[in-house]
Formats: structure tokens, C-alpha cells, sequence
């Protein structure tokens, strides 16, 4: 949500800014702003795309230090004026926001009290007022950023910059990421790795409370409490052309299509053909620690939450352990028991979502085991938790998750491999898993080839207003995901269903104005799942199956038939159609694909 940049060094600033903004648009994309300091400061911000910032943006807008901003609107509409940067009245201090400060109204108050003008509605805009106030009286703008934000109840990642002191950047972070850049000479700040790859691959992460100062020569960094921090720099093992389409039309074509090579990378070197068991050293928990829990919570939110649904019915088969998945924005506020018998696993793309790490930060206050699953390496989630499984998926960068979700799912296989190696799964089992992982990523790329069929049977069927998604057991966190690809990227309303609850209610949905799309995998419950196309088909509805073969009877209008695999691994691949399927029915309907509309990557607020 929101992403910030900075940039201070011998180079023109503005450049700087507009390319890494475009990097960081998937988190949020509703305005766009830029500063520069220089003799002053100059300011451009707009509502749209970075695409229409740096249009407006002149030749002549010098300056070699400078901030930048695209947001995703929290407090306030999409316009010019709630657009970062923001100002003090005196035009002095500039600051940008990634965040939700929560008692921006009472500080609001409290300035307008004492005669302070606000330009816009954001909650933003309290800071630069307070940071304008308190900077004439301290010695540094450090000391001024500090005092302010003592002040602040919320979340952020902000930059500040002090048109009096025209070589430093101020950042600093509280649940919203930043990440420091270090160049030659030069040094950057940005939310995400991925503004600051171009230039450098040395980075450092700022913790939650840290604040650092940035010159052109260095940085230090503080505690919130003002002691230095001593930082080591990481290297980061991503290029700038994985932020790239690589020739695709879509950034969400590109990851679709990535699929059997990063699920080939979530799997390299953790299979074990000799005791078929599945390596996983990132988890740090001996054979011991494996059998002492009872039971296995899994939070995450969106399509991570409906990943981590297959993940529980994967460990309760292979390891026998009772599992649940629960979404973490709900669980975090409900108070939830926490169990010593109970293995508390988070799933996170980005590492950074809001909900999910507050929920590991509570169970973890309370005591809990918590281990990952995360992409994003080094991130918020994954430095928070005692172990994991990264999935090595490379960035993910369209708004709508597909590498990294069919990812989670090979690495909760990987996971309940482990645990029921460790429990009772036998050797046989085992091998039959590790045969069946071994398989996917060539299976993926068969069903890839079936694109320009899926296309058109997705320009069918999204000429319906409204599709049902139905599937059993396995297939239904696969139908929940089919419809939240759907609406997400083609705004079509979607709603899923356990097929075996259609009749329980839905059922009055059904007729020839509402097509259903149905999982049905070839495994124990297919004749209890034709039963349930055969309910669909006798009441008008039309009926797209996804799953091994076609029906004997006519029970569906069309079959996307996708290669068998074991039937605990069949949901991962019966996703893949359904992902293209949303992909081209947003394409026929001529949708922003990789950033709908409402939407952000990264949800860093609650
Ligand atoms: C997926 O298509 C969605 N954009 C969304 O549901 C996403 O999965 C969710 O916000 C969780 O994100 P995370 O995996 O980065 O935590």
C-alpha cells in the first residue's frame, strides 16, 4: 500500500524517482507525487499513474535529492491535493507516507487549533506540520522527525526531506517497510527492493522503531530511542530484469506462465529420492521438535489463506496431524488461544502484509511457534517468524498472486511430506509424493498449452455478469481461488461454493443467466460431484468442468481436462486453468490487469 522512494547523491534526482515509482506501482497507483530539493523545493504530484507524473514533470525540475510517492488512498479521495508529497505551510519540510496514522484527527485538531491551514484530507499531512514545528528548535531534522513521530499512534514508513538542509534524507519505519539503497556515493531509500535494483544490490532493512539519516556518503541509523544501530548491508539475489514483462503483454501472463520453472525452484534440492522425505533446513526444528505438536493453524490472507486451506488438508492426509486455515485478519482480532501443542504456520507472498504480521506478532507475544512461508526474502513476516520455507519464486509483481500461490502449495507438500515421514507416512507414500512433486512443473507446462483454448472458452463465458465456482473437499480451495482470481481481475462477480452445499441454499441461484465452473478432480468423491452437475444441468445451468476426464454423461457444456497426478497434489495443478481463465476474461473485458482497480500488491494496513 503506498510506495515510497528517496534518492540523495551527485545525479539528478527526478529520473531517479520516476523509475523507481514505476517499480513500485503495484502498491497502490491511485496518485503519484515527486520533490525536489533545490534552492527550495519543488513539487509535482497528480492524480494517476507515475505515467502522468512524469509528464507533468518539467525538463527543468533539478535537484539532486529528492522523494517520490505512489499511493493507494486511505484517508482521502484520489486527487492532486491528497497526493504526496506533503508540505508544511512554510514550504520547508516535504514528507511521504506509506501507512495510517490513527489519531491523525485529534492531531488535526490540535494544529488547526493553533491556526494551521491544511491543504488536503490526508492524515499525512499532520506530520509535515509537526516535523515544521518542532525542526526550528532542534539541532537536526533527525531530532525533529523524532519528536513528531513520538507523537504519532499508527503505522508508516515515511521520508522527509528539510528544504534548509539540502543533503539528507530522514526515513524512518513502524510496520511499514523500508529498505536503505547503498550506492557509490549515492544512497537511496525506497519501500520494496525492487525501486533500488537498478542501482545497487546492497541494501539494508530498517526495523520497526528505527529512523536513519541518509547523505550521499552514508547513513547512519538510530533506535527510536536515538542510539545508533549498527547495520550490516545484505546483498540481494534479484536483478532488475525480474521487475521487467520480459515480452509478455501482462505481468500476470508472464507469472502465469513462470509456473513450471519457480515451482521447479521451490522444490530444487529439498526432494529426497533415498528416504523419500522432503528436506526442509529453514525450518529449524529437529525430528523431536516435528512430533511434539498436535496440531497445525494456518493464517494468511486472500489467495494465501485459500493456499494454505490445500495446506491443511495436505498435512491432515499425508502427517495425520489435525490442520485448519483461518484468514490472520480475521484471527487477530478475535483474541485467539494460544496452544503449546499447536504449530502456528504464516503464509505471506510479499512478507509484509499488515494483518497477517501483526497475527504472527501476537502469537508470538503469546508464546506460539511460528514458522513461514514467504517469497519475499528477508521481509517483514520472514524475520519476525523462528523458521520457514521460502518459496524461491522470483518477484511477483501483477496485483492478482499465481506463482506464489501454486508455490505455497508445493511448499505445504514439501511440509506434510516432512511431517508424516516423521510421523506414520510410509516409504511408500513418501516416494509417491516425491515421484508426484518431481512431476508438476512438466504438468504445468501441458496445461499451459492449452491457453488458446482456455482463452476462448473465457471470452464465453465472461459475457455472464455473475459466475458460481463449485468444488469438493480438495476442489474447494481451489473454487474459492478460481473466484477471487476472477473478480479481482475481471470485476465479474464470482462467488464459491462447497458443491456439496449448493443445495443447501445457492441452488436458487442457478439457472441459464448464471454458468457455474466446477473442480472436479478424479478422485473418491467424482460420483458425488457429477451428482452435483447433474443438479446444475436439470435446473438450466451451464456448467465449465475442470478436472481428469471428460463425464461420461453430458453433465457439462465444456472440460478443461488437466493431467492426473497423486490425488493430494491434483489441486495445485486443477488451479492453473482457472488462472488463465481469469486472465483472459479480464483481457476480453479490457481491464487494467495487473493493477485492478480498488486494489494494491502489498496490504501494509489493516
Ligand atoms: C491475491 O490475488 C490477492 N491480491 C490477495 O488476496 C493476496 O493474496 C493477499 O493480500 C495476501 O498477500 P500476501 O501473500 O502478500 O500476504
Amino acid at each position: 500500500m503506498c510506495g515510497i522512494v528517496a534518492y540523495v547523491g551527485p545525479k539528478d534526482a527526478a529520473p531517479i524517482l520516476l523509475e523507481g515509482l514505476q517499480r513500485l506501482e503495484y502498491r497502490g497507483y491511485d496518485s503519484a507525487g515527486v520533490v525536489v530539493s533545490s534552492k527550495g523545493l519543488k513539487v509535482r504530484k497528480v492524480k494517476g499513474r507515475v505515467a502522468d507524473l512524469a509528464k507533468a514533470v518539467p525538463a527543468r525540475f533539478k535537484g539532486t535529492l529528492g522523494i517520490g510517492h505512489t499511493r493507494w488512498a486511505t484517508h482521502g479521495v484520489p486527487s492532486d491535493e491528497n497526493a504526496h508529497p506533503h508540505l508544511s505551510a512554510d514550504e520547508r519540510i516535504a514528507v511521504v507516507h506509506n501507512g495510517i496514522i490513527e489519531n491523525a484527527t485529534e492531531l488535526r485538531a490540535k494544529l488547526e487549533a493553533d491556526g494551521v491551514v491544511f491543504k488536503s484530507e490526508t492524515d499525512t499531512e499532520t506530520l509535515a506540520h509537526m516535523i515544521a514545528r518542532t525542526v526550528e528548535e532542534t539541532s537536526s531534522l533527525e531530532e525533529a522527525v523524532r519528536k513528531a513521530l513520538k507523537s504519532v499512534v499508527g503505522t508508516y514508513g515515511i521520508a522527509v526531506i528539510d528544504a534548509e538542509r539540502p543533503g539528507e534524507v530522514v526515513v524512518a519505519r513502524n510496520g511499514s517497510p523500508i529498505v536503505l539503497g547503498i550506492g557509490e556515493k549515492e544512497m537511496f531509500a525506497a519501500s520494496d527492493v525492487a525501486a533500488l535494483v537498478r542501482y545497487t544490490r546492497q541494501v539494508v532493512h530498517l526495523e520497526d522503531g528505527e529512523l536513519a539519516v541518509l547523505k550521499a556518503d552514508g547513513f547512519h541509523t538510530f533506535a527510536s530511542g536515538g542510539l545508533e544501530t549498527a547495520k550490516e548491508p545484505l546483498t540481494v539475489d534479484v536483478e532488475a530484469g525480474h521487475y521487467d514483462t520480459g515480452g509478455y503483454e501482462h505481468y500476470l501472463l508472464k507469472e502465469i506462465s513462470e509456473q513450471p520453472e519457480t515451482v521447479a525452484r521451490t522444490l530444487r534440492g529439498r526432494l529426497d529420492d533415498r528416504f523419500h522425505i522432503a528436506h526442509l533446513g529453514g525450518l529449524n526444528m529437529d525430528a523431536r521438535a516435528t512430533r511434539s505438536f498436535r496440531r497445525v493453524k494456518i493464517i494468511g490472507c486472500g489467495s494465501a489463506y485459500y493456499s494454505g486451506q490445500i495446506g491443511a488438508q495436505l498435512i491432515e492426509e499425508l502427517a495425520r496431524i489435525p490442520a485448519d486455515a483461518e484468514p490472520a485478519s480475521e484471527f487477530r482480532y478475535r483474541n485467539p488461544v494460544v496452544d503449546p501443542d499447536t504449530l502456528y504456520v504464516a503464509i505471506s507472498q510479499s512478507g509484509e502484509t499488515y494483518d497477517t504480521l501483526a497475527a504472527v506478532q501476537e502469537l508470538k507475544r503469546k508464546g506460539g511457534r511460528v514458522i513461514g512461508i514467504v517469497n519475499a526474502v528477508g521481509s517483514a513476516i520472514a524475520r519476525e517468524v523462528d523458521g520457514g520455507i521460502y518459496l524461491h519464486a522470483g518477484p511477483e509483481v501483477s496485483v492478482a498472486s499465481t506463482k506464489a500461490f501454486t508455490s505455497t502449495a508445493v511448499a505445504f507438500a514439501l511440509l506434510a511430506l516432512h511431517f508424516g515421514r516423521v510421523h506414520d507416512l510410509s516409504p511408500a507414500d513418501g516416494r509417491r509424493i516425491v515421484d508426484g512433486l518431481a512431476k508438476l512443473p512438466d504438468q504445468i507446462e501441458e496445461i499451459l498449452k492449452q491457453g488458446d483454448r482456455i482463452r476462448e472458452l473465457a471470452r464465453k463465458y465472461a459475457t455472464h455478469p455473475s459466475l458460481m465456482f463449485v468444488g469438493r473437499v480438495r476442489g474447494y480451495p481451489v473454487a474459492r481461488e478460481g473466484a477471487q482470481k476472477l473478480k479481482e481481475i475481471s470485476y465479474i462477480h464470482a462467488e464459491a461454493y462447497p458443491a456439496s452445499e449448493l443445495k443447501h441454499g445457492p441452488l436458487a441461484l442457478i439457472g441459464p443467466e448464471m454458468p457455474t465452473v466446477a473442480v472436479v478432480p478424479d478422485d473418491e468423491l467424482l460420483d458425488k460431484n457429477l451428482t452435483t452437475l447433474g443438479e446444475i444441468r436439470t435446473r438450466g445451468g451451464n456448467v465449465l468442468m475442470i478436472g481428469h476426464r471428460e463425464p461420461e454423461a453430458k453433465l457439462a457444456d465444456d472440460v478443461i481436462v488437466v493431467p492426473k497426478n497423486e490425488i493430494e497434489l491434483d489441486p495445485i495443478l486443477l488451479t492453473i486453468p482457472l488462472q488463465l481463465l481469469a486472465y483472459h476474461a479480464a483481457v476480453a473485458l479490457e481491464r487494467d490487469v495487473d493493477k485492478p482497480r480498488n486494489l494494491a500488491k502489498s496490504v501494509t494496513v489493516e
